[in-house]
């Protein structure tokens, strides 16, 4: 593929969103519509990177911040064939260009390539058999079965509506042509629009090859115009991600219950339940199971831990053999060594947790480093916060810590230290020694509960 450039038009309103954000913005797999077709454009390697973009165009800029692109604005929408001379001043004389849509994201890059491989020195269309070609534009054929014209469908003769060849929208061209096509278009039809479709009817009057391409799966070639289709959309992509990951040998308790907004990376023996969500980046290692519900976001996870059910991890990571969950909340700086136990409703944020050490039952860890076989009890909380700054606690190694404990911070429980149940400790806890701070339980001998009068 020497000399490709890559147009992708966004300018177009979305007005059928009811949104306020851009259309192209919306998400699918957890980013940006326009995201998702430029990170596509980029495994075909193209030499220039340009985004049409009009509505919402600071917003669109903002929202994808790679360096590379080159922005053209198209202010006034007067049709796809206006939009990519928008663009023509930023195109190399040489090479071809390849014309995507912002608002079709799951076009597949072999699809792209094999769409430019077609075009060669020529021009080449994607396009699609559907059965209810409603909406699109019609590939028209001449007598030797060539591509001679693509017609828009308020523009279709009866006999061009019952084509069921239509136009993807998607396109290969050689820069060569491009100009005098573009400067060629005019606007006098149903639409009053510039139709860059019309640019095929030109190619074959300049007796330039046009090829067609047929798209694999339909859904390479779906728009979004309204959140039904972007609903449509997703579950798609859901759905592929859950087939790449059982070919991948991953087991899935149900592949239409998983979802998966980022990247997931998994070793061998892999197994997800119902209803889990990976965002960001995510890496499990082999024999690593997840149980139903859990939320896992930017997280590595080292071989054989198991995460019970309805746990919520967030940029963290997880050794290898632990036990995580259910409930569990890892906050960002969660840092778990291998072999941890972290139970139902502990929170942990900013914090290292040792090798073998467990924190099973209630408790708050935050801003703290904890040893190895450290066994924190029920109902614990390290009192990091004063209202306006945040203390650490320090905790050894081999340090029992007795339930209901507050650890008021900054402190430190040294090595071997053990905490009575119930203590608010504000000073150093010494090593090997037992540490309490407990009123003494009294009995009042003979007290009576006061009675209600009648
Ligand atoms: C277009 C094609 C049609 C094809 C269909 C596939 C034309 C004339 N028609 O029709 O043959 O079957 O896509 O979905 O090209 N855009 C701009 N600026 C504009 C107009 C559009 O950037 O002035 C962008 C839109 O944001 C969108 C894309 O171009 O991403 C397509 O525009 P849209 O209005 O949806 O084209 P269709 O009428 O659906
Ligand atoms: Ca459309």
């Amino acid at each position: 593929m020497d000399r490709l450039s890559v147009v992708i038009l966004a300018a177009g309103k979305g007005k059928r969103m009811y949104s306020s954000l851009p259309k192209v913005l919306h998400p699918i797999g957890g980013e940006p519509m326009l995201a998702r077709v430029i990170r596509g454009a980029r495994e075909l390697s193209p030499e220039r990177l340009i985004v049409v973009y009009g509505h919402g165009g600071e917003a669109v800029r903002q929202a994808i911040p790679d360096e590379d692109i080159v922005w053209v604005e198209q202010a006034e929408q007067l049709g796809t064939g206006h939009a990519l001379k928008m663009a023509l001043p930023a195109l190399p004389a040489e090479g071809s260009t390849l014309v995507l849509y912002g608002d079709v994201p799951l076009t597949r890059s072999e699809t792209l390539r094999d769409l430019v491989a077609a075009g060669g020195e020529g021009m080449a269309v994607l396009i699609d058999t559907v059965d209810d070609p409603t909406g699109y534009g019609r590939i028209v054929r001449g007598m030797d079965g060539t591509a001679v014209a693509i017609v828009e469908e308020k523009d279709c003769t009866a006999a061009e509506k019952a084509i069921r060849e239509i136009n993807t929208g998607m396109l290969a061209l050689p820069n060569s042509q491009l100009a005098g096509w573009l400067h060629a278009l005019g606007n006098a039809n149903a639409q009053g629009e510039y139709y860059l479709t019309d640019v095929l009817a030109l190619a074959a009057r300049d007796g330039v090859r046009t090829a067609t391409v047929d798209v694999a799966h339909g859904w390479e070639a779906a728009g979004v115009n309204n959140k039904r289709q972007l609903a449509e959309l997703e579950r798609i992509l859901q759905r592929n991600n859950a087939e790449a990951l059982l070919d991948a040998g991953v087991t899935l308790a149900d592949p239409a219950r998983i979802d998966i907004r980022g990247r997931l990376e998994h070793g061998r023996d892999v197994a997800i339940d119902v209803n889990c969500v990976f965002e960001g980046r995510v890496t499990l290692g082999d024999d690593v199971q997840i149980g139903a519900n859990c939320i896992l976001k930017n997280v590595t996870v080292a071989a054989g831990t198991r995460i019970a059910p309805f746990s919520l991890l967030e940029d963290a990571t997880v050794g290898a053999d632990c036990r995580i969950g259910p409930y569990a909340r890892l906050r960002p700086g969660a840092e778990l060594a291998a072999q941890v136990h972290i139970g139902n409703f502990v929170e942990i944020k900013k914090s290292r947790v040792g090798v073998g050490s467990k924190v099973n039952h209630l408790t708050y860890i935050g801003d703290t480093s904890i040893g190895s076989k450290v066994n924190v009890g029920a109902g614990c909380v390290t009192v990091n916060y004063n209202g306006v700054d945040k203390f650490r606690t320090t905790i050894g190694d081999n340090v029992f810590v007795g339930s209901g404990t507050l650890m008021v911070a900054p402190v430190t429980l040294e090595d071997g230290s053990t905490v009575g149940a119930g203590s608010v400790i504000t000073r150093t806890a010494p090593a090997g020694e037992l540490t309490l701070s407990r009123a003494r339980q009294v009995t009042i001998p003979g007290w009576q509960r006061p009675l209600k009068k009648k």
